[in-house]
């Protein structure tokens, strides 16, 4: 039975923010949401998070999730924070495990979890690693034969102690029944007066528990956050990951250090993205597609071949294959713009399907409506789709063409293969095939003269 208790009560006072630390976001997710991740790909039978301060946002962030909440008010401790999560803690065969992680140690992943886990055996099992300035740190101090005898933190620690290179991380799994015990013989009679979660080490030795430790896979899996600007580290360690992965994956980035990923993206082969581009949500790019500079796509489906050309803004929206999109264009949510067609600048889109080969190339608002194939929408045309108070659609059937600066006054259907007159305002139907227009017929006023001053 694996329980995993997530340490989250710690106020975070660098960050000078409102905002409790461990929703502070790496790469647009709460820290938290990072951390929880990585304990359910292990699959466990329960997660405690220990909250404390700014307790109520946090429980709300993730109200309606698979998640226990034990509050520790004060904070007294790493230890003393562990002990509010015993009373929720599931115990029931031979294997209980319990494992302790951070909200504010955001990027651990799970095969370094799953590692530590393999190396625990029936006993306990610490992260360590070997820092050149190991300063601040809890240090693993071992006996003459290399055997685990106890941590100490930095602020506890003789000269002979500090000069120890091989610390703590502060993960680490631990048998939930030995857990409670050792839990229950700590004291706070240290440096700082706090309960020691890893006071334990010292008890398991003492019992002839065995003490095994693993290391992370990567150096950066156990930084912590305690400022922004340990925060904006972390952003930029985590999207140098995440670039790191699409170049291998065969993706050209101009420059993985002006790439930002905040939620999934999936790439065909030979996908090109420029310099300053931001991934939201889940974002899937097709064969051969490019992505201009500074681009913004956030739950986006673009086709085959597709051209995104700079400065354009896609969410919730879907583009066909070799369509051409930008620059400036923006499409919003219920955009479907099909294969071949052309979305220019300063061109807006909501709800509106574009067929087959459509073209919209500058400065329009397409909004609520059906736009059949090989339609050419003017600049300046407008569908005019709220009446400020309910929305209507505006059907243009294939082959139409539709004058520059034309209103469309929904709900109104273009037929197929019919012309609007430049300056239209079209408030009934246009009959297919035929040239509609509404314009006041142009006169000239023969000998007009313009006012003088008097
Ligand atoms: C802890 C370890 C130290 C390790 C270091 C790694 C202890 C006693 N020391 O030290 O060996 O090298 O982490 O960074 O465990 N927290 C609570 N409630 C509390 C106190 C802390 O929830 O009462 C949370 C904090 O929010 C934080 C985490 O526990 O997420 C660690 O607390 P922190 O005070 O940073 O521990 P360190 O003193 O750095
Ligand atoms: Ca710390």
């Amino acid at each position: 039975m694996l329980n995993v208790i997530i340490l989250a009560a710690g106020l975070g006072k660098r960050m000078q923010s409102d905002l409790p630390k461990v929703l502070h976001p790496i790469a647009g997710q709460p820290m938290l949401s990072h951390v929880l991740a990585a304990a359910r790909a292990l699959a466990p039978e329960r997660i405690v998070v220990v909250v404390g301060h700014g307790a109520q946002r946090v429980q709300q962030a993730y109200a309606g999730q698979d998640l226990h909440f034990a509050l520790q008010q004060p904070q007294q401790g790493t230890g003393h924070a562990v002990m509010q999560a015993l009373p929720l803690l599931l115990e029931g065969d031979a294997d209980d495990t319990s494992l302790v992680l951070y909200g504010d140690v955001p990027l651990v992943q799970a095969g370094t979890l799953q590692a530590l886990l393999q190396a625990r055996g029936q006993g306990l099992a610490l992260l360590t690693e070997t820092l050149d300035d190991p300063s601040g740190y809890g240090r693993i101090v071992r006996n003459a034969a290399g055997q685990v005898v106890r941590v100490v933190e930095h602020k506890d620690a003789d000269d002979a102690e500090r000069a120890i290179r091989e610390v703590n991380t502060g993960i680490l799994a631990a048998p939930t029944a030995a857990l409670r015990r050792w839990l229950g013989q700590i004291d706070n009679r240290n440096a700082q007066g706090e309960y020691y979660l890893t006071d334990i080490v010292g008890l398991a030795v003492r019992e002839g528990t065995p003490v095994a430790h693993a290391q992370p896979a990567a150096h950066w899996e156990t930084l912590g956050v305690n400022s922004r600007v340990q925060q904006a580290q972390l952003e930029r360690i985590w999207q140098g990951e995440q670039a790191r992965c699409l170049l291998e994956q065969g993706v050209t980035l101009a420059d993985p250090a002006r790439f930002d990923l905040r939620g999934s993206l999936t790439c065909g082969r030979d996908v090109f993205i420029d310099v300053g581009c931001v991934f939201e949500g889940t974002v899937q790019l097709a064969d051969g597609v490019r992505v201009g500079p500074h681009c913004v796509l956030r739950d986006a489906r673009i086709g085959a071949g597709t051209v995104l050309d700079a400065f354009s803004h896609v969410e919730g929206a879907q583009v066909g294959d070799a369509a051409r999109i930008g620059p400036y264009a923006r499409l919003r949510p219920g955009a479907d713009v099909g294969p071949e067609a052309h979305v220019g600048n300063f061109v807006e889109l909501k709800k509106t399907r574009l067929g087959r080969g459509s073209k919209a190339n500058h400065l329009a608002y397409l909004g609520d409506a059906l736009i059949g194939e090989r339609v050419n929408v003017g600049a300046g045309t407008i569908t005019c789709n709220y009446d400020g108070v309910n929305k209507f659609q505006t059907v243009i059937e294939d082959d139409a063409f539709i004058g520059s600066d034309t209103q469309l006054v929904a709900p109104v259907r273009v037929g197929q293969g019919a012309t609007l007159g430049a300056g239209t305002t079209l408030t009934r139907d246009a009959p297919a095939g035929e040239l509609t227009l509404s314009r006041p017929r142009q006169q000239t006023v023969p000998g007009w003269k313009r006012p003088v001053r008097k």
